[in-house]
């Protein structure tokens, strides 16, 4: 997915790629999200008007699907993987440990932007549960303590 950030204004040949019916509204939200990276309150709106339906319509479809992204990724994507492996083996307190290392919730993006966190279904090493990665590289047999070492250590090197 193209990350590079385009203004909410220059939407317009991302749209015009599309007909306006409210039946194209999950691939506009797609291109846009593949465009912009995430999707702002501008380019909801943007959709909203393309699409030819409310606003609140645009709202609770992108936020139905975990694939769409309300705030701007993080340089380093932290996915926490929640398949049925991972989830038996302790991926909710992998998960927590995160949200309390890194201080935010599942979803958001630190305010240096340099990690956000999410979760996806499985990431293929469910023998190695449990599981996240980092951009694509994956870190597996995790607990608790390993996580928050890894992501001590992380946080100390990163850039201001
Ligand atoms: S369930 Fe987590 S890697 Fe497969």
């Amino acid at each position: 997915m193209a990350t590079t950030e385009l203004s909410p204004l220059q939407l317009g040949p991302v749209l015009a790629t599309f007909e306006r019916r409210p039946d194209v509204l999950i691939s506009l939200l797609q291109a846009v999200q593949a465009s912009l990276g995430y999707l702002p309150p501008d380019a909801m709106g943007a959709v909203a008007r393309h699409a030819r339906v409310p606003r609140s319509r645009v709202y609770g479809v992108a936020s139905f699907y975990s694939q769409f992204r309300f705030n701007p990724a993080g340089r380093r994507r932290v996915a926490v993987c929640r398949g049925t492996a991972c989830h038996v083996s302790g991926a909710r307190m992998i998960l927590e440990e995160l949200e309390r290392t890194l201080g935010i919730a599942e979803g958001q993006t630190t305010e240096d932007r340099e990690y956000s966190l999410e979760t996806v279904a499985c990431i293929g090493c469910c023998g190695l549960s449990p599981c996240l990665s980092v951009n694509d590289e994956v870190s597996a047999k995790l607990t608790p303590k390993k996580v928050r070492k890894q992501f001590r250590a992380a946080k100390k090197s990163a850039p201001r």
